[in-house]
């Protein structure tokens, strides 16, 4: 795939040109250097009005394939994972494009037997080991839906998860190291399990040596392994059917299982990544994200795997053993292409210089950052003590929903610029929209970020539930998607992402609705009611403040705030935590009893200058109770 490499910013405009001028033909291109097993009828059909979006129909293929057998012949022994686990005392481990093959067909086999089929869901809840991309890969080569949840969630959430895609098998492990603890992720699961009775099979993976029993239906995974051999055959998909479902948060009710479909995903992932990163063929690539979320999903798996390239997987946290270890791990496996979240760079940037200087960095070629805004100082760091002012940084913005990058700097190609995502990828046309929900056409301009019109990794739907999907992303502004976010545009083009203008709070480039996380709150029998805002932290970006309302006959106490916070652990997960919580006598709202957000977060941020006309309020009278209570 290396012919579809931009390589000169004049290619990067042609290119943008003609793939808006012409975006089927463009995308027909891209898609022919894909190995298909027939090709498309159709390359595009789309009305954003039902909203519909069918990219390359007719077309037959298994991801898989393209992601492994096609490498075998000429580069076989070359290296698709290396395995760096939590641990620096337990040795890597390196997995040739042939092993991998091997042990992904293999373990088709175990899933096959254990009654897995086309169509069907499996749900993984793993820690970051290789098992977890031989599951994901296993569940394609089969044509099954993989259902990917992040091993930090509780059981509380996987268990949701599990019911609302009706998952029929799952996979887990005994436990996860993560820094100088263990998850105990099968005991979690068993938790879960009571309540999903679609569950079929349980295929536990023994990571930790835990010493832990299994019930009925639990099978261990290298048990199973003994039975099969290392063959099968890839089976034929449609590019339209499901390749994966991936929860993300919304601003009301339940998580949404975002859809991607086979062919537009592979097509757009594979392509993104190349340019991207201007991957080269020797090249080591790392992602630090995690494969719970989209990142890992699209630039730790598939976007890396479909270009033969070799995909650094780690285990375990920045901080552990220290606050180097990001950085002995690029010395040590020559890191040429390093990809992380603006929170992890804030975090390790609070430590002496020393940390990073100590180490030898100078196959680094390209840094990348996602999930948040980065802010000015944390961009500049990172430009010169990570990169020392030789690598380019690409700002990617994307979305679970969008699959792969949308806004980014094509690295050492495009210009970049601190804190701006700068410029869309070949195929992507954004625009800004102003309060009267017109697409704005100045060049200089602030509004809110949309997209008007489709790309080949697009999420098709929610599962199950095709309605709540029209109303979150198409019927903000007619014939367009809207991404939830703010942008700004300057002079030269360039969008930089103002942050979330709904109510999804990003903490440490999680993802959280506030909806879920009130409701946890509001089951605690102490509680009336809660509100949570977003409010500015050094290392998180964004920290949560709850503001909560109790029983008149409860007495607030700090025992309270930690029993809050385990309920929150207990239904979300630990990343859900509050900072900060503080006990009100009530919520302002407004005349039809929303809450009014918008005060709050101000108050929290200690903006108390500028809170806005309160007199509109049910109660205005509260306002100076919540800023006299300030934490
Ligand atoms: C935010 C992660 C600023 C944004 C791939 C988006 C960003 C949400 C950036 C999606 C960036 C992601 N600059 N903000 N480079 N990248 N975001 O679904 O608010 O976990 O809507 O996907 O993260 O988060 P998600």
């Amino acid at each position: 795939m290396q012919h579809l490499r931009i390589k000169s910013l004049k290619e990067y405009k042609e290119t943008y040109q003609k793939s808006i001028e012409q975006p089927e033909q463009f995308w027909d291109e891209v898609a022919k250097s894909f190995l298909w097993k027939k090709e498309w009828d159709t390359t595009l059909e789309w009305d954003f009005t039902k909203p519909e979006v069918k990219w390359f129909q007719g077309g037959k293929l298994n991801i898989t394939e393209n992601c492994l057998d096609r490498h075998l012949e000429k580069r076989g022994s070359k290296t698709a994972i290396i395995f760096e686990p939590n641990d620096p005392k337990e040795k890597a481990q390196h997995i040739s494009y042939k092993e991998l093959h091997a042990k992904v067909c293999a373990f088709a086999n175990v899933l096959y037997n254990n009654g897995v089929e086309k169509g069907d869901r499996v749900c993984i809840y793993m820690p970051m080991v290789p098992e977890l991309t031989i599951a994901i890969l296993a569940c394609a080569r089969i044509g099954a839906i993989h259902s990917v949840v992040f091993a930090g969630f509780s059981a509380n959430a996987l268990a949701a998860r599990i019911n609302d895609a009706n998952c029929k098998i799952l996979l887990t492990a005994d436990g996860g190291f993560r820094g100088d603890k263990v998850t105990p992720l099968k005991s979690i699961a068993d938790e879960a399990l009571k309540s999903c009775s679609s569950i079929e099979k349980t295929i536990v993976l023994n990571r930790c040596n835990l010493n832990i029993s299994l019930s009925e239906n639990q099978v261990w995974w290298h048990e199973e392994l003994y039975n099969v051999n290392n063959k099968f055959e890839a089976v034929a998909v449609d590019a339209e059917d499901m390749l994966f479902i991936l929860y993300t948060s919304g601003s009301t009710g339940s998580p949404k299982g975002m859809v991607h479909t086979c062919g537009g995903y592979m097509v757009y992932t594979g392509y993104s990544f190349l340019n991207v990163f201007q991957y080269k063929n020797e090249d080591v690539y790392w992602c630090t994200a995690d494969i719970g979320w989209i990142t890992g999903h699209s630039y730790i798996v598939y976007g890396p795997l479909l270009n033969g390239a070799t995909t650094v997987m780690f285990e375990g946290v920045p901080s552990y053993p220290n606050f180097d270890r990001f950085w002995q791990i690029c010395e040590k496996h020559k890191v040429n292409q390093f990809y992380t979240a603006p929170t992890a760079i804030r975090a390790l940037k609070k430590h002496p210089i020393s940390m990073v200087e100590q180490y030898d960095l100078s196959n680094l070629k390209t840094l990348g950052t996602v999930g948040e805004p980065i802010n000015e100082e944390a961009w500049h760091w990172y430009d010169e003590h990570v990169g020392k002012r030789k690598c380019p940084i690409v700002d990617t913005w994307w979305q679970t929903e969008t699959g792969g990058i949308m806004l980014s700097s094509l690295a050492g190609i495009t210009p970049d610029k601190a804190t701006f995502a700068t410029l869309p990828l070949p195929g992507i046309q954004p625009v800004l929209i102003n309060e009267v929900a017109n697409v704005i056409d100045d060049v200089v301009a602030q509004g809110r970020l949309a997209i008007k019109f489709p790309w080949p990794s697009i999420a098709r739907t929610i599962y199950g539930n095709h309605e709540r999907y029209k109303d979150t992303y198409f019927s903000a502004f007619k014939n367009m998607y809207f991404s939830g976010d703010g942008a700004l545009r300057d002079a030269d083009g360039d969008y930089r992402i103002t942050g979330r203008v709904d109510d999804v709070i990003i903490v440490s480039g999680h993802n959280l609705g506030t909806a879920p996380i009130e409701n946890a709150i509001n089951e605690h029998e102490q509680v009336v009611e809660s509100a949570i805002v977003g409010f500015p932290h050094d290392i998180k970006g964004t920290a949560l403040y709850a503001y909560v309302v109790l029983y008149n006959d409860v007495s607030p106490s700090e025992f309270l705030k930690i029993e809050i916070n385990q309920f929150i652990s207990d239904k979300i997960g630990p990343i859900a935590k509050c900072d900060k919580i503080q006990f009100v006598s009530s919520l302002p709202k407004t005349r039809s009893g929303k809450i009014m957000r918008r005060i709050l977060r101000k108050i929290a941020a200690n903006e108390l200058n500028n809170l806005g006309d309160v007199s509109t309020l049910l109660n205005p009278e509260i306002v100076e109770d919540v800023i006299k209570g300030r934490l």
